[in-house]
């Protein structure tokens, strides 16, 4: 991976030459969670597409731009849009804007999405919930840490055994109580995408552990834990998964629902971040 170690440093770099801000914490917003910005008490903002070689988002609903600033205390780094796998774009790609965060100074991240409900053995998911991640499957998808290991980023073989903070967990949990948000539990499985999955897919997703679906998130907490970040991850179920509900799978459906949760998965990320800002 010398060439990516190269492209990171670049990145770095470039970014560096914007902004002196050092953030602790960085942000991942998911689809329709754009307006998380506005909470955010923002000293830079740098486009992706001022980044040289850096992956540029193609999807509706993402913008595409480091936010850097304070929520509270903390200072943060929000990625405005991520890339994807189904973009095209090689794993490493897809996880270079978010290890370019940890170079920068980040220790932590939040990663949230949209994801489909399967259900958990407590009681189903509905579109609206937030979900905090328990754990992931990524086995379906391409590892972001497949070729030569870059040491300076982490070991070759990087444990994965709990890779969602449980101290995080425990302070989203305390966060969404206090705001009296509702907060589920469960795995998440991240499909490689682009098309949403069969019914066929969803049971056998089901029969793996899996409590909801996506396409986006678990390879960033991959790439995250081989740096040592402690993650949370979060995500707002816009829909059933295929299979479970009457009417076919919309991206229209799953921007609406998640337009519809983005206060209350705003105000819930803002209460971590805020928690966050107290602790130094
Ligand atoms: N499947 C995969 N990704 C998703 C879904 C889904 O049902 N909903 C939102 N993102």
């Amino acid at each position: 991976m010398g060439a990516m170690w190269e492209r990171l440093l670049a990145c770095k770099e470039e970014i560096r030459k914007r902004t002196g801000f050092v953030p602790a914490t960085a942000v991942v917003l998911g689809s329709g969670l754009g307006d998380f910005g506005d909470l955010v008490k923002t000293e830079a903002a740098v486009p992706y597409g001022e980044l040289p070689g850096f992956p540029s988002s193609t999807v509706a609903g993402h913008r595409g731009r480091f936010l850097f600033g304070y929520v509270g205390k903390e200072p943060v780094a929000v990625m405005q849009g991520r890339v994807h796998y189904y973009e095209g774009y090689p794993m490493e790609e897809v996880v270079l804007p978010l290890r370019a965060l940890g170079l920068l100074g980040c220790r932590r991240v939040l990663l949230t999405n949209a994801a489909g409900g399967i259900g958990t053995e407590k009681g189903d998911l509905a579109p609206g919930d937030l979900m905090l991640l328990l754990d992931h499957i990524a086995s379906l998808v391409p590892s972001p840490l497949r070729g030569q290991n870059e040491e300076k980023l982490g070991p070759r073989f990087p444990d994965m055994s709990a890779v969602y903070s449980p101290r995080l967990r425990a302070l989203a949990k305390e966060a969404a109580g206090r705001l009296e948000i509702p907060l589920k539990e469960g795995v998440y499985l991240q499909a490689p995408g682009p098309q949403y999955e069969t019914p066929a897919e969803i049971r056998a997703f089901a029969a793996l552990g899996a409590n909801a679906v996506g396409m986006s998130t678990a390879c960033e907490a991959i790439a995250a834990r081989h740096m040592g970040m402690e993650v949370l991850g979060i995500s707002c179920i816009t829909n059933l998964a295929a299979g479970l509900q009457k009417a076919p799978l919309s991206h229209e459906e799953v921007k609406k629902t998640a337009a519809e949760a983005s206060r209350r998965f705003c105000a819930l990320l803002e209460g971590v971040l805020l928690a966050l800002g107290e602790e130094e």
